[in-house]
């Protein structure tokens, strides 16, 4: 299997090189050859394919695509460029997956590509990162226990790390207005901003005090709601990591940062996303999937969605998580990298806790 990363070069690019010559060829795509050659040099690969194509060259970027299986974009902020990468796999009939995490760039794609994709057999799944494809396949679980649903809120808490990366910071910089704004929620069957958080408040897993939470544009509000049946998601960060993201960050500082955490800051770094869901008969159920190093889950499942696609091709278009991969098998998946998921329906686990305000 091959298969070609764009934006290799960048910090998350190179981890999702190395991770994935475990299982596969790869070809390192990007705007600068340079910078490629580079990047192919310092994860010990100096004689990997590289091919430069800027975003806006659509026939090398189609050229590219064509010797791979499926496409992983990391080049993030996915915002201004994302578009065209996505129409030049469809156009390369290749499949694609994407690490972004920019909610609205995220819902440009299922609104703009099913059709196009469909038409030439490509499977899409944008968003294949550490938070949207577990919360995702999570949430679709739970509603196989508990039936419709009245409502699912997604939380999510990260503790240690050493902070974002270059990119990420960049991609916070296109998303400031919907930070600000809370993001996208979605009720009563459309998604648009300004819905009122249900939540403020969660006791977390093994805690006892509850943890103030705020509204968060998550990626999972967009995905869950296309093969869930539930009247309202909302996406909702520990409110202290919200208030942090939310103050607008100057470009000349962050191009000053080292490009990312080190290795060991990586280590440090623990997620819990908490997946409630409230039944339309009013049972309860709780998913929470934990694990370690945003970044380097993010490589583990960006390629494993890569490699499952070109593998056993789900149905054309653009797909949630939960539409494209059988969840418990690729959760599962997980497990030999430190990623625990558990489901919980019929108990009070926290539910209890939570502040709800209808
Ligand atoms: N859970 C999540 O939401 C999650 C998790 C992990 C990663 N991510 C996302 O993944 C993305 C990548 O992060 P990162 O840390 O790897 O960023 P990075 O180190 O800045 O790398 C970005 C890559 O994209 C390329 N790029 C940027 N703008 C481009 C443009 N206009 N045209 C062509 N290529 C362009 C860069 O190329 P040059 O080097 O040539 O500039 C570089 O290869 C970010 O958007 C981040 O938010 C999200």
């Amino acid at each position: 299997m091959k298969l070609a990363i764009y934006g290799a070069n960048g910090y998350q690019g190179k981890l999702i090189v190395t991770e994935a010559t475990r299982s596969a060829e790869v070809i390192l795509v990007g705007r600068d050859a340079a910078r490629l050659r580079e990047a192919a040099a310092t994860i010990g690969l100096p004689e990997a394919d590289v091919r430069p194509a800027a975003a806006d060259d659509h026939d090398a970027l189609v050229a590219a695509f064509r010797e791979a299986d499926a496409v992983i974009n990391c080049a993030g902020p996915f915002t201004p460029t994302g578009a065209a990468v996505v129409r030049a796999a469809i156009a390369a009939g290749r499949h694609y997956v994407d690490t972004a995490g920019e909610q609205s760039y995220l819902k440009e794609i299922f609104d703009t590509f099913g059709a196009a994709a469909e038409a030439v057999g490509v499977t899409v799944v944008p968003a294949a990162n550490d938070a949207c494809v577990p919360a995702d396949l999570v949430a679709g679980l739970l509603a196989e226990r508990l039936g419709p649903l009245e409502e699912i809120s997604s939380i999510h808490v990260i503790t240690g790390g050493g902070g974002p990366s270059r990119g990420s910071l960049r991609s916070v910089i296109e998303s400031m207005d919907l930070i600000k704004a809370g993001g996208l929620g979605y009720d009563g069957g459309a998604w648009r901003v300004g819905i009122p958080a249900r939540h403020t408040s969660i006791i977390l897993p093994g805690g006892s005090e509850a943890v103030p939470v705020a509204k968060f544009p998550l990626c999972e509000v967009v995905t869950i709601p296309r093969h869930v049946q539930v009247r309202h998601v909302e996406g909702l960060a520990e409110a202290a990591l919200s208030a942090r993201l939310s103050v607008p960050l100057d470009p000349a500082i962050i191009a000053g940062l080292p490009e990312g955490p080190t290795e060991e800051d990586r280590r440090t770094q623990r997620f819990t996303y908490v997946i409630d869901a409230v039944a339309t008969d009013g049972r309860h159920g709780r998913g929470v999937v934990q694990g370690p190093d945003t970044y380097g889950t993010t490589a583990v499942i960006a390629v494993e969605s890569a490699r499952r696609l070109a593998a056993n091709p789900a149905k054309p278009g653009v797909l949630a998580p939960g539409q494209a991969y059988d969840p418990a098998g690729f959760l599962d998946s997980l497990l030999p990298h430190g990623v625990h998921w558990t489901i919980e329906v019929g108990g009070d686990f926290g539910v209890a806790s939570l502040d709800v305000r209808r």
